[in-house]
């Protein structure tokens, strides 16, 4: 068995209103919190300990998932009262692990919804023998990731993260936010202040000699730090695109939580997620789109590619594309809102108020 730590302390920054009430693990991908899915995919391959590295709203963690005894998993809660940064948290945690000095740890980025056969990824790091072991993934623009170029062997020749200059973009691999330590290489990083993995422990470990080994695949791969990107991965879930063992329910079209009440006209496809509680009206076509739990869809709302928060009222006739409506937030009726808007918690949008066309 395997032990794992999930970096889940984050502030979401770039994916709030979602997560002014919310930390960004506990936001909602195909009806469930999406740390669950990671959680999930942990236990099928083999995990049974996992530590919990969190900072921002850490209380919302342990009321929802106990001592994971439902998720067939041993979970612990860590919290650093100022954040330590991944690296900071990693060693902050590093006294809950049972595993030997030697033995194989899996960290997980807190906010990544990806296909990786984690067993292959400990399978390589044992066969090669590296201190560190990381997943890789190509992105066409990977200035908002960690690059990782590696040589013919996969070996990690350096790690630049967050290039800032065209020169520094010296490949299209990137850090997928999955690694395998091993565990006595987590003691080394410093402890009482805060530390980035990415920018202090990876350059420093790869300075003195160390062997980090690369794994390059092609399976499924979002980093949902965006509201854009969040939609898209929970509808990739709900489709069946992304794997996850804990969607509630058959993947398809739509995901309709149970006491979710939607008229018998209304279209839901893309993957489209309804939560409990939630009302859809006649006419409405939702695609790709997520309405959290208690909202309301007011009949012939056109709503693609959007979040609708908790409890938010959405006007009829009103289209959304590309946006987000924060919780508890009204947009009234006979409004046009796209482009990456974020309406935010609570705040009222009156009639016919914004539009992005002409009425006529
Ligand atoms: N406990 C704790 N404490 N967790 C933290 C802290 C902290 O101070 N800061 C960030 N985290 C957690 C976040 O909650 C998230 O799960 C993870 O660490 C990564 O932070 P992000 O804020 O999502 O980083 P990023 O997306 O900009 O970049 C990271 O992920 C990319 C892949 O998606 C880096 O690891 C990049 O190198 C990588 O390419
Ligand atoms: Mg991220």
């Amino acid at each position: 068995m395997t032990e794992a730590i999930l970096l889940v302390g984050g502030k979401g920054t770039r994916l709030r209103p979602l997560t002014v009430h919310t930390p960004k693990p506990m936001v909602p991908a195909a009806g469930v919190p999406f740390l669950t899915h990671q959680l999930a995919r942990a236990r099928a391959a083999g995990v049974d300990h996992v530590v919990l590295a969190t900072s921002y709203l850490a209380e919302v963690f342990e009321p929802y998932f106990g001592d994971g005894a439902e998720l067939g998993l041993h979970l612990e809660y860590v919290t650093e009262v100022d954040p330590l940064g991944t690296g900071g948290a990693l060693r902050n945690v590093a006294d809950r692990l049972h595993s030997g000095p030697d033995e194989p740890v899996l960290i997980f980025n807190g906010d990544i919804l990806t296909g990786l056969d984690i067993g292959a990824l400990i399978d390589a790091h044992g066969s090669s023998g590296a201190d560190v072991s990381l997943h890789l993934t190509r992105v066409e623009d990977p200035r908002a990731f960690g690059l990782v170029p590696t040589d013919s062997t996969g070996r990690v020749t350096a790690f630049l993260e967050k290039p800032q200059t065209p020169e520094e973009i010296v490949t299209d691999q990137v850090n997928a936010g999955a690694y395998v330590f091993r565990r006595s290489v987590l003691d080394t990083i410093p402890a009482g202040r805060p530390v980035s993995v990415e920018r202090e422990t990876f350059p420093g470990l790869l300075a003195d000699g160390a062997h980090l080994q690369g794994m390059v695949d092609s399976t499924y791969w979002l980093d949902l730090g965006t509201p854009q990107a969040f939609v898209r991965g929970s509808a990739d879930l709900v489709l069946g695109r992304a794997p996850s063992p804990a969607v509630p329910g058959t993947c398809g079209e739509c995901l309709v939580l149970p006491t979710a009440e939607v008229a018998v006209d209304a279209k839901l496809t893309g993957g489209t997620v309804i939560g409990a509680g939630a009302v859809i009206g006649e006419g409405t076509r939702i695609c790709g789109s997520t309405v959290l739990d208690g909202a309301v869809v007011e009949p012939g709302a056109v709503i693609t590619d959007s979040m609708i928060g908790r409890g938010a009222r959405v006007g009829a006739r009103t289209v959304l594309d590309g946006a987000v409506v924060g919780d508890g937030a009204h947009v009234g009726p006979d409004n046009e809102l796209r482009g990456g808007v974020r309406v935010w918690c609570g705040a009222r949008v009156e009639a016919a108020a914004i539009r992005f066309s002409s009425d006529e």
